[in-house]
């Protein structure tokens, strides 16, 4: 049986000690395109930003590879950082910078390449992304979608094992978002990239993902997991069955 790269273990998420998701556990594996899914304010960018370090668990823990982001310093923490990528739900490139420049930002940050690997890598970043040529475009010359892949290509600066996207087809037309759709897909498969994906657009849903998780703002916990044809089909809950059932662009 494969090790799980991410374990979520008895995980509670307080804001000022008012709970947002109660005591869930979930594992992530290798390879896998993993999606968070449920309704607006339901704790999905709570849960992603909790992965990421960004907040502390109220109770329980988050592993990557067995370490723990929120009680690791030093060279341990910035080991498990290289570890991800982010492209936040807000996550709007630097409008200042090209997006060459926006590639480049991590590498500058946290490495100590040459300038010249720096542009050659981040030039392939870009081509991974289906974005060839813009190299020297600013974010406003170029569309929504091709900001979000160009986002992409951001957090895959550092060349993270696990790729976290929040909402990433929020606001763009179902045709772009099924070009992003095919594109994370690509990714996971060609560079083994684990993808961890908070949306909660069905057609997105069933394009990408391995295997979700769906929490419900009423009970603050897990209310499905699984494939989801296997809970569109079979989940006990008939709440689920409906999410999974419904008008694809409902
Ligand atoms: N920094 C914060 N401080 C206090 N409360 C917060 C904070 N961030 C989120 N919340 C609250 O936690 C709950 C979950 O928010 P969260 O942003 O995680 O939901 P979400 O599922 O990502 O929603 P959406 O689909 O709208 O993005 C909401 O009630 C929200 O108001
Ligand atoms: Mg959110």
């Amino acid at each position: 049986m494969t090790e799980p790269l991410i374990r979520v273990e008895n995980f509670t998420a307080a804001y000022d000690g008012e709970v947002v998701i109660n005591d869930i556990s979930f594992e992530v594996f290798p390879g896998e395109v993993f999606v968070i899914l449920g309704g607006s304010g339901c704790g999905k960018s709570t849960m992603l930003k909790h992965m990421i370090g960004l907040y502390k668990p109220a109770t329980g823990r988050i592993l990557i590879e067995g370490d723990d982001l929120a009680s690791a310093e030093g060279d341990l923490r910035l080991k498990v950082l290289r570890k991800i990528g982010v492209m936040y739900q807000s996550g709007a490139l630097f409008g200042s910078m090209t997006l060459m420049q926006n590639v480049r930002l991590a590498m500058e940050e946290f490495t100590t390449l040459p300038d010249e690997a720096m542009t050659l890598l981040a030039r392939m970043k870009l081509k991974l992304v289906g974005l060839a040529g813009f190299e020297n475009h600013f974010p406003a010359e170029i569309s929504g979608g091709m900001q979000k892949r160009a986002a992409i290509a951001r957090a895959m600066a550092l060349d993270p094992r696990i790729l976290f996207l929040d909402e990433p087809s929020a606001g763009l037309d179902p045709v772009t978002s099924a070009d992003l759709d095919q594109m994370i897909k690509r990714l996971a498969k060609t560079l083994g990239v684990t993808f961890v994906v908070v949306t909660h657009e069905l057609p997105s849903i069933y394009a990408i993902a391995d295997r979700v998780i769906m929490l419900d703002k009423r009970v603050k916990k897990i209310v499905a997991t699984g494939k989801p044809a296997e809970l569109r089909d079979h989940s006990d809950n008939p709440w689920v069955r409906q999410f999974f059932n419904r008008e694809a662009s409902a």
